[in-house]
């Protein structure tokens, strides 16, 4: 095994030859030092909904990596995100979570930057500088590259880092059935008002590897699953829909992202979830004769929970969310959750929905706590002197996926899995450590 017990910068944490990896990347400070430059300086990040920011002057204060951001649209109703450090002495520009402002001023010494960065204001410019100071030079840090996909917001500190697309590559078709809507139509979609944060006291690795496709921990909902809060009142989720699919599971080893998935057979009848409301139903009913008729074969593909490497999860259906999990110290998380809706969706249902996904998800909900509660005590087990020395096992289903596979005539891009028998594979996982290690350990 080519696993070493002790981290060093010349040693290989990650063996998925062996289907072995070693504790010292989710323990270690100076592998986590090096993730903050190899990983979140250079990918792409997500970091917000455009819904949050619809008017001229309105922010929304997020994090890339460590760093707090500030996503705001000036003026011209252009997007910008900005490092929130004043660049005199560092302070934060903006101290609230969100809001509507002409300028950011400094609290420290009172520099001002408008909307689109530039420095516009310095007290005793006159006095105190002589005018000599180059306010042109002076202005906010900005991301090298932002794009604005669908209403989902992403940046990179890397000026030759691919574009979004590139980077995302066949991933594409897999995030787009959490940013379309319902009905099939392209984007439509916002987020509810305000984002769940909350603190886990674990590595950001386990989360993102979990909703990478770890159909292998139901035992750990086994509570939630028995009292049925899915909106149809079965399991945790809108499970009918699924009944009779094929499960997929669904990686990119190359870029590390990947997801779950289930392919419907070609005559399976529309579903009958949300029984407990008739106009719910109703409209969950339209949604899918719409989508049908817009998008045709592909309807028969329903997204499951999903990771874009490095720290951006998302479910694409109910209870239809984003996640990031901030890295804050190779022991802590902070986890960070926004919930979309369509758009148009009627309000009745929008509020339907709002209901399930507090139950559901975050610090309050009924299926994260389970989630982490397996993360937290993991971290604590592996982290002592003896446990450090023993790799975690990733062997689960090594050399089974398909990479052209395909279902009456419907072609699926990335390294495909049949779980249906199997019920679970790690191939997801082992595309997240590959894309990982291609960075950490190149
Ligand atoms: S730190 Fe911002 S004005 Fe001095
Ligand atoms: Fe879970």
């Amino acid at each position: 095994m080519a696993i070493s017990a002790k981290p060093s910068s010349s040693t290989t944490n990650v063996d998925l030859k062996n289907g072995v990896i070693s504790r010292e990347i989710f323990v270690d400070r100076g592998v986590y030092q090096d993730e903050l430059e190899r990983i979140f300086a250079t990918s792409w990040l997500f970091v917000g909904h455009e819904s949050q920011v619809p008017k001229p002057g309105d922010y929304f204060v997020s994090c890339m990596g460590e760093e707090s951001v500030i996503l705001c649209r000036d003026r011209q109703s252009q997007l910008h995100i900005f490092l929130n450090s004043c660049m005199h002495r560092g302070m934060k520009v903006c101290r609230y979570d969100e809001g509507n402002t002409p300028v950011f001023t400094c609290p420290y010494h009172g520099w001002s930057y408008a909307t689109d960065g530039k420095l516009v204001g310095v007290p005793y410019f006159k006095d105190a500088y002589h005018e000599e100071l180059d306010k042109s030079k002076w202005g906010l840090v900005e991301v090298a590259q932002l794009e604005n996909y669908k209403g989902s917001i992403w940046a990179t500190w890397d000026e030759s880092a691919p574009s979004f697309f590139d980077y995302i590559g066949g991933f594409k078709l897999y995030l787009d059935l959490l940013l379309d809507t319902w009905d099939g139509q392209e984007g439509g979609t916002e987020v509810f008002g305000g984002v769940e944060k909350w603190v886990i006291p674990c590595n950001w690795k386990f989360p993102s590897e979990n909703f990478i496709g770890d159909r292998y921990h139901n035992i750990s909902h086994r509570s939630v699953d028995m009292v049925g809060i899915g909106p149809s009142g079965q399991g945790r989720r809108d499970m009918t829909e699924r009944n009779g699919s094929r499960s997929l599971d669904i990686c990119f080893p190359d870029l590390g992202h990947g997801t779950l998935g289930f392919l419907r057979s070609k005559d399976a009848p529309i579903a009958q979830a949300y029984q407990d409301s008739p106009v719910i139903s109703e409209y969950f009913r339209w949604c899918e004769e719409e989508r049908r008729r817009r998008r045709g074969e592909h309807t028969r593909l329903l997204g499951g929970p999903g990771t874009v490497f490095p720290n951006m999860s998302y479910l694409p259906r109910q209870p239809r969310s984003i996640a990031v999990w901030h890295p804050r110290g190779s022991n802590s998380t902070e986890a960070w959750r926004w919930y979309l809706v369509d758009k148009d969706a009627p309000q009745e249902v929008k509020d339907f929905l709002r209901h399930y996904y507090i139950r559901y998800s975050g610090p309050g909900g009924l299926t994260e706590q389970d989630d982490m509660e397996n993360w937290n005590y993991a971290q604590t087990a592996s982290s002592g002197v003896i446990a450090r020395r023993r790799p975690y096992n990733y062997e689960m289903g090594m050399g089974r996926g398909d990479p052209d596979f395909q279902d009456n005539g419907l072609k699926l891009p990335g390294l495909v899995s049949d779980t249906t028998k199997a019920r679970a594979a790690e191939q997801n996982q082992r595309a997240f450590y590959s894309r990982w290690s291609a960075l950490m350990e190149p």
